[in-house]
């Protein structure tokens, strides 16, 4: 008990976050998130990540919820989850899912979230929705602008700091008017070892890993701004963050990307489903973040909030020196990041390079 202090006491006198910006932060009992979701049905599943499954649900006052069940419980987990949820219940931020409680009862631990009516930016990229096509060139702006936003302040305004560790395209969800919400910010950590094929090692996603990070474990703020790279690349493109080449090769975007952005052939690098209706300068200003954010160097790449900057389009005497970096420099050959991945398993990441000069 002594290890979880926090959990552990009655919901009445829990220690709860700051309620000056909010008043929605609880905590839930477990009768009240089985009522919602109908016992977790299975119909209710919105679908299924490392922490576990999420199912929708509605509250007793009409609000729609989501649900996650954690799925592995085990001592590090609950610490974790009991530290971490009463940090993440603090950070408000119109662009960032704010956590609206989370339940803690036997073994159940359960985080509860508003529910994002037009799920996740994947789905609409490349998911159940992609044929729907309802990502027009103005939304793709504002969700980059949005979520560059609430990275931005995670990074620099949050107190503590946080890094998200899992910046990926089903993590952005997107509400009624597809203003994006930045999920599962700081929540890396309690993906139990091993839990999806899609986590890895050093619990992020392959094909946004910055190459420090998926090489010596080591997260910094400039790892969050590697994938964030990744998906604008993504956002812009309409690709997924890896194209399988052969069985043992996949490419990155951004090693797709880099010799189209050096050759300034933009045009080729849109989305079909744009159709060609694009801002010509704002589609080239996200590639070209979108590239040194993703660049090998982590010294080398913007702060979250020079990217805002730079993609609002404030910072346009820094876009025309970056326009003119070594690395869009129209005679250089070689990549910005080759991704070699071992048999069908995409876990195994052996070998990671920055491109190389002529
Ligand atoms: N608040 C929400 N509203 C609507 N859909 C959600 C919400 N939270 C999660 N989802 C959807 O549920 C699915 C599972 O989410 P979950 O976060 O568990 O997994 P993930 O994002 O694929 O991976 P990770 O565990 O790394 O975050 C995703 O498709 C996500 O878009
Ligand atoms: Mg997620």
């Amino acid at each position: 008990m002594a290890f979880f202090p926090f959990l552990c006491r009655r919901s009445s006198d829990v220690r709860e976050p700051d309620r000056r910006n909010s008043n929605t932060w609880r905590v839930f009992s477990l009768k009240e998130l089985h009522s919602a979701t109908n016992r977790f049905n299975y119909d209710n599943k919105l679908g299924e990540g490392g922490f576990g499954s999420v199912y929708w649900g509605q509250l007793w006052d009409g609000s729609q919820i989501a649900v996650k069940r954690l799925k592995v419980w085990s001592n590090k987990a609950e610490m974790e989850f009991a530290s971490e949820v009463e940090i993440l219940g603090r950070v408000r931020h119109k662009n960032l899912l704010c956590l609206r409680g989370y339940c803690a009862e036997g073994q159940e631990r359960l985080i509860v979230y508003d529910y994002m009516p037009n799920l996740s930016l994947m789905s609409h990229l490349y998911g159940e929705h992609s044929a729907e096509n309802l990502l027009d060139w103005s939304k793709r702006m504002n969700i980059a602008i949005g979520s560059a936003e609430g990275i931005a302040y995670l990074h620099h305004h949050a107190t503590p700091h946080i890094i998200h560790r899992d910046i990926k395209a089903s993590n952005f969800l997107l509400d009624s008017g597809f203003q994006v919400r930045v999920a599962d910010f700081g929540f890396a950590k309690l993906i139990p070892e091993g839990a999806t094929h899609v986590t890895t090692r050093v619990k992020g996603t392959l094909g946004y890993l910055a190459p420090e990070y998926a090489m010596f474990g080591k997260a910094s703020e400039s790892c969050d701004v590697y994938s964030f790279g990744i998906l604008l690349l993504e956002l812009a493109s309409g690709k997924k963050p890896l194209e399988k080449l052969s069985s043992t090769w996949k490419r990155s975007i951004s090693e797709w990307a880099l010799p189209l952005a050096r050759e300034r052939r933009f045009q080729e690098m849109a989305d079909p489903k744009l159709k060609g209706d694009y801002v010509e300068a704002e589609f080239k200003r996200m590639v070209l973040v979108a590239l040194v954010c993703a660049r090998g160097t982590p010294e080398k790449r913007p702060t979250m909030l020079e990217v805002v900057s730079l993609l609002k389009g404030e910072a346009n005497e820094k876009l025309a020196i970056l326009e003119n970096d070594d690395i869009f420099r129209p005679d250089r050959i070689g990549t910005s990041s080759r991704f070699v991945v071992a048999g069908n398993d995409s876990n195994c990441i052996i070998e990671e390079k920055e491109g190389m000069g002529k």
